[in-house]
């Protein structure tokens, strides 16, 4: 490990040298020592049209080249208008106000503080979130306080405020308990919003897919179930997107694949093409007309000095061109997975065989407790990379979700040399 670096998830004590990485192409990686490895998970799950690509990296020169940055209070610049409106037009009607942060952690943050504010600026006083079982929302306090307690936060206890978890309904294929499962969690929260309806200030969720959690998946139908509950409840509906958003699910949105309107939905991670980091929150007009005021109380003080950097704005608007242009392949990256799931049906080590639009998942079945800690993610990790492939699995979770670049060819190949493997 480098001297002067401190690595990010890391056990420090007898960790692995990290790989060093010297270049980027398309869907592929180029080690120091000259092995080539097929990205499988996007690079944390930012990189949507793959490394490099030239599009995006023109972009952010021309940019540069004409305006790096500014400050966002009291000043705005085209690429923030275009990108805003880019994203406005494939969000469900109601979302139309844009706060740009640089991060997921702090999207969900600002999510999180604009449900809380709203309720306090139209003269209500909620302040518990409702959020789900195995959740993950970032490591910022907000963020970490939403999501599932364990050993990554257990430190910080102290810190954080309390939520009232509710389990999360998650299924795969040929799940017989789906509906059974989905109405115990819709029971479970509306007897919370009936025994206490001025308590809440919103629902926050990932939908259909957890990411960090495990890759658990929920249907549409429960997400439907879940909005329909927060309206006849009157609460808010957050949808945490860092992940789930510009075509990871095979739309767009999440929200959009479920028909669903949440009044405010978070977006980070593919948002740049994994070139520059940068975030945004968009929120209803109601929520945004509780803050239109000219009492300061009433405001939202909340910025970050790169808060819409038009790099990284620039970046999105070229991104957004290309996800467009590839909208057939988000939408039909499904059914390849789908098909590609018979050369692993029925594998005695796998179970839960999961997808949804990009992202495919699997359980993989060992003596150990299922979890982060499970012995076989390392085990993979290392085996992988000698076989040409960058795999992260979370615990005993393997996970595909690759570039949109990739090609049905190389997403079959994938799938042999992880049936290999396993
Ligand atoms: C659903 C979700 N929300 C929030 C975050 C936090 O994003 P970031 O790591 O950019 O802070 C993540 C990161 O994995 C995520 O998957």
């Amino acid at each position: 490990m480098h001297k002067n670096i401190w690595h990010p998830f890391t056990i420090i004590k007898d960790a692995p040298e990290p790989l060093k990485v010297k270049s980027g192409k398309g869907a592929y990686l180029t080690l120091e020592d000259g092995r080539e490895v097929l990205d499988c998970i996007s690079s944390w799950w930012v990189n949507l049209h793959g490394h490099s690509h030239p599009q995006i990296a023109e972009a952010i020169y021309e940019q540069a080249q004409n305006l790096e940055h500014v400050i966002f209070a009291g000043f705005t610049h085209d690429p923030a208008e275009q990108l805003s409106e880019l994203i406005v037009q494939e969000l469900p009607k109601n979302l139309n106000k844009v706060f740009f942060s640089d991060n997921g952690s702090t999207a969900v943050e600002v999510g999180m503080k604009m449900a809380y504010q709203y309720w306090k600026n139209i003269g209500q006083e909620r302040k518990t979130f409702i959020c789900f079982e195995g959740a993950y929302h970032g490591d910022t306090l907000g963020a970490m306080s939403a999501g599932e307690r364990s050993v990554f936060t257990d430190v910080f206890k102290e810190w954080m405020f309390d939520v009232e978890v509710i389990p999360y309904p998650e299924t795969w294929i040929d799940d017989e308990q789906r509906a059974g499962k989905e109405d115990a969690v819709i029971e479970h929260l509306e007897k919370l919003l009936t025994d206490h309806p001025q308590k809440y200030a919103g629902i926050l969720m990932e939908p259909l897919v957890q990411g960090a959690g495990g890759m658990r998946m929920c249907s549409e139908e429960f997400l439907q179930k879940v909005h329909w509950s927060n309206r006849q409840f009157g609460t808010l509906l957050l949808f945490d997107e860092v992940m789930t958003g510009f075509g990871r699910t095979g739309d767009y949105f999440a929200c959009k694949r479920a028909q669903v309107q949440p009044d405010i939905i978070c977006l980070s991670k593919g948002i740049t093409g994994g070139f520059m980091p940068l975030s945004v929150t968009v929120c209803s007009n109601d929520i945004f007309e509780s803050f239109n005021s000219a009492d300061p109380i009433k405001t939202f003080w909340h910025g970050h000095s790169y808060t819409g950097n038009p790099l990284g704005c620039a970046a999105g608007i070229a991104s957004w061109k290309l996800l467009k242009e590839s909208e057939a392949v988000f939408k039909g990256m499904e059914a390849i997975h789908l098909k590609n799931f018979n050369q692993l049906k029925g594998h005695p080590k796998l179970e839960k065989l999961r997808v949804k639009g990009t992202i495919a998942a699997m359980d993989i079945i060992n003596d150990e407790e299922t979890g982060y800690l499970n012995s076989v993610a390392k085990k993979i990790k290392e085996t992988c990379v000698d076989h040409g492939l960058l795999l992260r699995p979370l615990g005993n979770v393997l996970y595909l979700m690759p570039p949109y670049c990739v090609t049905d060819e190389e997403l079959e190949m994938i799938y042999g040399k992880v049936s290999d493997l396993i």
